[in-house]
């Protein structure tokens, strides 16, 4: 399918600086850009030029921006790490790029502004500058798949020019290439369901404008060490110049070491033909139901029968606690194992727990502190968990608890400085204190907000809490780091399509840490409440589904994937959260992206698993996204195997009201505001554990 596309390109370079550029005889970016993009687009493609760096330069922003079917960014001569007002106005440029859905694709500067954007990291590169050619870049694994590098050598040179790298990929991100030089050539950013392709190299130069930018900057260059001096410098522009005029000057090709991969302008561009294309595909892609805007509107809602848990797979209909104890329960786990989550191990050998920093009068003397370290094998090399439990000091021992996940490592939950600092992979936040995936000092106490261990002591209950990338990061590396190769499987492309993938290593790093929970005498093994919140809460769902050790179990905005139905579609879907996370899920849930319908589970019946054991719903009233509706629905689809076991289920099944909370065997609150985990939250989450975990 072609169309001519509308395109923008934005060149980030300051007036003086272009002109500079082209006083020595170089074309500026701008005009590189839009030769090589209209070269590969189709007839009649159209494309406006940006120059953001200039006073006064207006930012297109809303409709004028999403009218755009692609943006590229050039090269730029400032740097993103400035805090300047016209590279943080680019940042927020390609932000809103993000936010309306415009795809983009770029140079150098592109590929930093994107990840920037994205909220990854790009400092100076620590090697120096990288100038000329950009020798042996090779594809990574994610490169040799991805529809950019079609047709394209799997190690090629590229001309480049640049001092800073990307040094943090941001969430959902990949890199696509690397050398020696420069970890991260390429790398696919995906924020908001928008890609962009960025390249930290430049498809756009041949030899002639390599030759003049070298030229341009002879005396850096031979200040950084590149020439002896600028007359030698013009002498490699030359040759560079002869060749350019004669391709077939073999002495220069092999003097300068320049092959094909950087003459022959279909190779060096094929990222841009492939960019161009997708741009193409896309409209076929969008105008396809599974990735069509997500819908948020009740009335386009797909009409949805959801499979009856009560109904055995042979068609006969449980009508006993013990035939769904003994057949219909078993048989619904294993298919949310091979059809959604993937299968689970069993306990690692040679598991141990060792107590360490014991704190008895923490909070004002309210709580007993302390960590436990869940080593997942007998040496010290076995990969470890660690819990943060907090004891309350003035309740009866063993005390019941609420076990839960967190995103940004134990010391995130609490300001305590005694709670050790994770070592762990950590996504990147700056805001957060996280940096270089690693967590500092400045990351204490940053989600304080989600964890209120003041009220929940006060109340009786003690707290644990375990860091998630201690049990698998929470990135794609094929299932390389975490958990997963404690129990070998072959590389990712033998993998079962039923293996496990993070959330149920996650939700098996929970019965971990349950394991460890039973063991100590401050806790009741059999009271522990599972809880956690959005991609957490599904984990939550699916650990307490799965280990009936769990006595409540409570999910916080779970969202599609936890306790929404997949077959409503509504906000996030089952194509997008594979798309989005391809590591989540197991590789079979993949195939029901756009056919929901087919699913043989929805997930009304994950929550059915945990019957008869109390379970929490919670949703945010302005969390479309994870489907507040669907989330309750989902409840009412479980109910009929609650009332089985003589509870009272669902005490009230009309989708309540924000600010309300129904406590019956099944829970549901409903919070008005956004996405997060608040002690508004905790208050309902508190009040269904006085009902079910107070000793009677
Ligand atoms: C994304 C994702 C959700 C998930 C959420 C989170 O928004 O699409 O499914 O719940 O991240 O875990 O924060």
């Amino acid at each position: 399918m072609t169309r001519p596309l509308h395109l923008l390109v934005i060149d980030g370079y300051a007036r003086a600086a272009r002109d500079e550029l082209e006083a020595g005889g170089a074309t500026i970016a701008a005009t590189l850009y839009e030769r090589m993009l209209l070269r590969h687009a189709p007839a009649g493609s159209t494309v406006d030029i940006l120059f953001p760096s200039d006073p006064g330069a207006e930012m297109p922003q809303g409709a004028a921006l999403a009218n755009y079917d692609g943006l590229a960014w050039t090269g730029c001569s400032l740097c993103v790490t400035d805090e300047s007002p016209e590279v943080q106005s680019q940042v927020d440029l390609q932000k809103k790029a993000f936010a309306e859905g415009v795809p983009g694709f770029g140079s150098c500067w592109a590929a930093q502004i994107a990840v920037v954007a994205a909220g990854g990291d790009v400092t100076p590169n620590p090697r120096g500058r990288e100038m000329g050619l950009a020798r042996k870049i090779h594809l990574t694994a994610d490169g040799r798949d991805h529809p950019m590098y079609e047709g394209k050598p799997a190690v090629f040179d590229a001309f480049t020019s640049h001092d800073d790298e990307v040094t943090g990929v941001p969430d959902g991100a990949r890199v696509l290439s690397s050398n020696a030089w420069t970890r991260v050539q390429s790398v696919h950013v995906k924020s908001n369901n928008t890609e962009f392709w960025g390249l930290q190299y430049h498809p756009e130069y041949d030899l002639y404008e390599m030759a003049r930018l070298t030229w341009c900057r002879a005396e850096k260059l031979a200040r950084l060490g590149f020439f002896v001096d600028a007359t030698d410098c013009h002498r490699h522009v030359e040759k560079l110049e002869a060749l350019h005029a004669d391709p077939a000057r073999k002495d220069l090709a092999w003097q300068l070491g320049i092959d094909t991969d950087v003459m022959d302008a279909e190779i060096r561009q094929m990222e841009v033909k492939n960019w161009i294309r997708s741009l193409l595909v896309l409209f076929v892609v969008l105008a396809s139901p599974a990735l069509a805007q997500f819908n948020y509107d009740e009335a386009k809602v797909p009409k949805y029968t959801l499979p009856d848990p009560l109904l055995c797979a042979g068609g006969t209909r449980v009508t006993t606690r013990e035939q769904w104890t003994k057949t219909r329960r078993p048989e619904l786990l294993r298919a949310f194992e091979r059809h959604v989550y993937g299968r689970m191990p069993g306990r690692p050998a040679g598991m141990r727990f060792e107590t360490r920093g014991v704190q008895e009068d923490a909070l004002g003397g309210a709580a007993t502190r302390k960590e436990i370290v869940v080593h997942l094998g007998p040496g010290d090399q076995a990969p470890k968990i660690e819990i943060l439990l907090w004891v309350p000091n003035a309740a009866a021992k063993p005390a019941p608890a609420f076990l839960g996940l967190n995103f940004y490592g134990n010391a995130s939950t609490h300001a305590d400085p005694g709670i050790t600092l994770s070592t762990q992979w950590t996504r990147n936040n700056k805001k957060f204190g996280v940096v270089k995936n690693r967590a500092t000092n400045a990351s204490r106490g940053v989600r304080q907000s989600r964890w209120p261990a003041e009220m929940i002591i006060a109340r009786g209950y003690a707290l644990a809490t375990v860091f998630y990338g201690d049990i698998d990061p929470d990135f794609h590396d094929g299932f390389a780091n975490g958990v997963h190769p404690l129990f070998p499987m072959k590389g990712e492309a033998g993998r079962a399509p039923d293996a496990w993938g993070s959330i149920s290593a996650w939700a098996w790093g929970l019965s971990r840490a349950l394991d460890a929970l039973d063991k100590d005498p401050d806790i009741d093994g059999t009271r522990v409440a599972v809880v956690g919140h959005s991609r957490l809460g599904k984990t939550a769902l699916w650990a307490g589904a799965s280990d009936p050790r769990f006595a409540l179990v409570i999910s916080n905005d779970s969202g599609c994937g936890g306790a929404a139905l997949s077959r409503r579609a509504f906000g996030e879907t089952v194509a997008r959260i594979n798309q989005a996370f391809p590591h989540w899920f197991c590789r079979n849930f993949h195939r029901f992206g756009g056919r929901e319908g087919e699913l043989p589970v929805d997930q009304h019946q994950l929550i059915a698993l945990c019957a008869p054991r109390p379970c929490l719903v919670s949703s945010a009233a302005a969390d479309g996204w994870a489907d507040p509706r669907g989330e309750f629905l989902s409840l009412v689809g479980a109910h009929p195997v609650y009332a089985l076991f003589g509870t009272n289920g669902l005490p009230d099944q009309i989708w309540p009201k924000p600010g309300t909370t129904i406590l019956g065997a099944l829970s549901y609150h409903l919070r008005p505001g956004k996405h997060d985990a608040t002690s508004e939250d905790w208050k309902a989450f508190l009040a269904c554990a006085d009902r079910h975990l107070a000793k009677k």
